[in-house]
């Protein structure tokens, strides 16, 4: 039997007071309803139909995905209203499952758990679970046998039913006809005035058929984003889930609670990350790779052994292994070190490959430099790769010298274990093996007298 998904997303999230649309917020780097997505498909649905409403331009253009089927809802009418829209979009054969765009931390498996529910009785399956303090949620009223009579919405239910602790969680699975013929008979005839999909558990129940409840493990699987302060709690069970994960993988935190994940991350074992660190994109650390604390590490690839200390930040890279970072290092895109390279405090890279055990230990500036293997690159040493109109490139072949504070004026080429003195400005290349500077002679004024402020000698 095939599965068509319908995610209901229509909401004006209000209580966000954002313009952004609620389900564009990110959560651990992606929006909402990316999580919601990329959790549904990996039920391998045959379509997935998402309602929109508020907002919609902005969600068809962050989603960008042609698979999905869009659904526009216009006025809030109501959940049940909702589905009811979607209906045509699912095959009369298929099971369909009802999710929502704000819940983001679902498990594929308790949806699949809910799902086969529905499929084994073919009948309606919800998902619920028992809370302490019930709220707003729709609640759950059981008939003697047990089985699911109704659902009631907590602005409708009589203060009895208010003390029921079982709610909705609002997904549901039913075969499309059954679906599709109940949406089609809902009426909003209550406090609310809308189509309460919840209904369809009643008009189950005078069909003859016994809905049936499937309970959810975790209540951060079904908790909604109605607000920041939620999607805050929610950010850090994500997280805190995330973390774990690293550390059954074999890697060790500083402090698993201050870590931050935006994105995918892949590390190998016995690695270390210390607290604090941020990581954006798409990274992937090797083993053994050590990240000092406050580091922010986006787009990039560290391998193997790797140090890199505090307060560097890592930004579209490829960092070879054994290499030495920071701290305070600023490792800026296409940047590409190899092999057992180091590259000190206050130093800033761009656009400039590395070569292995290559050294930049102190205050620099290196961009759009090709630099080769055993060179080492003095404090303070600039490359000077933009002369206002266009960048240029400096070159320096292996195990080249370059002394401190030297500026190498580029296009220019350091040749093979040439040694440039401290204080050089290269404006031409510096042949191999020899010494090159430019340097004005040392004079001393004999006899010089110190000026003397006035006031001191009045
Ligand atoms: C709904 C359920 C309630 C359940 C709760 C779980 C109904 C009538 N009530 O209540 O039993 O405990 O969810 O969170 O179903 N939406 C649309 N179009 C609409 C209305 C809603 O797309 O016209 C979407 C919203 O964007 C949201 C979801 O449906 O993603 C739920 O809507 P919401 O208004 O939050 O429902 P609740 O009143 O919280
Ligand atoms: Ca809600």
């Amino acid at each position: 039997m095939l599965l068509d998904i319908v995610v209901l997303a229509a909401g004006k999230g209000t209580r966000m007071k954002s313009a952004l649309p609620k389900v564009l917020h990110p959560l651990g780097g992606t929006s909402l309803i990316s999580h919601v997505l990329n959790t549904a498909r990996e039920l391998e649905p045959a379509s997935i139909s998402l309602v929109y409403g508020f907002g919609g331009d902005a969600v068809i253009a962050s989603v960008k995905d042609d698979s999905v089927q869009w659904v526009f809802q216009e006025h809030q009418q109501g959940t049940g209203h909702a589905v009811r829209l979607a209906m045509p979009g699912v095959n009369d054969d298929s099971m369909v499952l009802i999710m929502y765009g704000d819940v983001p931390l679902i498990q594929s498996a308790t949806l699949k758990t809910l799902v086969d529910a529905a499929k084994e009785t073919n009948t309606l399956a919800v998902l619920t679970i028992e809370l302490e303090q019930p709220g707003q949620y729709g609640r759950i009223v059981r008939n003697e046998s047990g089985s699911v009579a109704s659902i009631v919405e907590a602005g409708d239910a009589t203060e009895e039913q208010r003390a029921i602790r079982e709610i909705n969680t609002g997904f549901m699975a039913a075969p499309a006809s059954l679906m599709k013929k109940w949406v089609d008979s809902l009426n909003s005839e209550n406090k609310q005035g809308e189509y309460y999909l919840t209904d369809i558990v009643a008009l189950a129940n005078g069909d003859g058929i016994s809905p049936v409840a499937v309970s959810a493990g975790d209540f951060w699987e079904v908790e909604g984003v109605n607000n920041r302060v939620q999607l805050a709690a929610l950010e850090r069970i994500y997280q805190r889930r995330f973390a774990d994960r690293l550390m059954e993988g074999g890697v060790t935190l500083g402090d698993p609670s201050r870590l931050d994940v935006r994105g995918d991350l892949t590390i190998g074992q016995d690695s270390f990350v210390d607290f604090g660190v941020l990581f954006e994109g798409s990274n992937a650390l090797g083993c053994g790779v050590s990240i000092g604390p406050n580091c922010v590490i986006r787009n990039s690839t560290i391998n193997d052994g790797t140090v890199v200390q505090a307060n560097s930040v890592i930004d579209s890279a490829v960092i070879g292994e054994k290499c030495s970072i920071g701290p305070f290092a600023r490792i800026r895109p296409d940047t590409v070190l190899a092999e057992g390279a180091k590259v000190g405090n206050f130093v800033e890279t761009k656009k400039s490959n590395v070569g292995a055990y290559s050294k930049i230990n102190h205050l620099s500036y290196v961009g759009d430099a090709n630099i080769g293997r055993n060179v080492n690159i003095g404090a303070g040493v600039i490359t000077c790769n933009y002369d206002g109109t266009s960048k240029h490139i400096t070159t320096i072949l292996d195990d080249a010298f370059i002394g401190s504070d030297s500026q190498l004026i580029a296009p220019v080429t350091v040749e093979k274990g040439a040694f440039v003195a401290s204080g050089t400005t290269l404006s031409k290349n510096a042949p191999a093996d020899q010494l090159t500077l430019t340097r004005t002679p040392q004079r001393t004024i004999r006899g010089w007298k110190r000026p003397v402020k006035k006031s001191e000698t009045e």
